[in-house]
């Protein structure tokens, strides 16, 4: 557990990832999260058992302090152990979104990255045009590394992706 102001980046149940499921098969949020299909349970499932399972990644469920409610997730992919990076992915549930709380699990991820993993470098890929998304990232402290051109096809068109990255030091 990692009990941050407003919120605790907590262990990912299966309950929780039931609740995931509804969130993104949302039209809007599978377009930022670049998926031309909706997610079946069964999909659901092989997903949820792979990441828990996974060495190379750490998944946590965002609760609100206040309430316990599950607000979303948060987690590092691909941890090198050589490279020590990592990609963060997230996604804030719809009635957590534009509050702050985004912000703040990036930054308590950030804080596990580099004090409990020894990560020098976390790194991520972002619709451009997901301002809010972006928004969040620079507030936590991501730098924009550069323009992917066409990198995604989402909704029957190429999209251009942002990668960001924030270091350590
Ligand atoms: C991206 C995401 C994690 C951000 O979390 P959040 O809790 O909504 O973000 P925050 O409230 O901390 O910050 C959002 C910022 O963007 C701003 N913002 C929101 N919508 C905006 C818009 N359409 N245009 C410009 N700015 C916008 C907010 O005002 C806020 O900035 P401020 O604090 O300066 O006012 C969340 O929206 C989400 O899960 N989206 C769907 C999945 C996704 O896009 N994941 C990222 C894929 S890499």
């Amino acid at each position: 557990m990692y009990r941050l102001e407003r919120i605790t980046l907590a262990p990912f149940g299966w309950e929780q990832a039931e609740v995931y499921l509804d969130w993104v098969n949302h039209e809007e949020t599978a377009h930022w999260l670049t998926r031309a299909l909706p997610v079946t349970r069964h999909e659901h499932q092989r997903w949820y058992e792979g990441l828990v399972n996974r060495q190379d990644a750490v998944v946590f469920s965002v609760l609100e302090n206040e309430s316990g409610t599950y607000l979303g997730n948060v987690w590092l992919w691909g941890i090198h152990p050589v490279h020590r990076s990592a990609e963060l992915r997230i996604l804030m549930g719809p009635q957590a979104k534009g509050k702050g709380y985004g912000t703040e699990a990036c930054r308590g991820l950030l804080r596990f990255a580099f004090n409990d993993l020894n990560l020098n470098k976390v790194f991520l890929y972002v619709l451009a045009h997901n301002t809010a998304a972006v928004r969040a990232f620079e507030k936590a402290g991501f730098q924009r590394e550069g323009l992917l051109p066409q990198e995604f096809y989402v909704a029957g068109k190429y999209e251009d992706a942002l990668r960001m990255s924030i270091l350590r030091s």
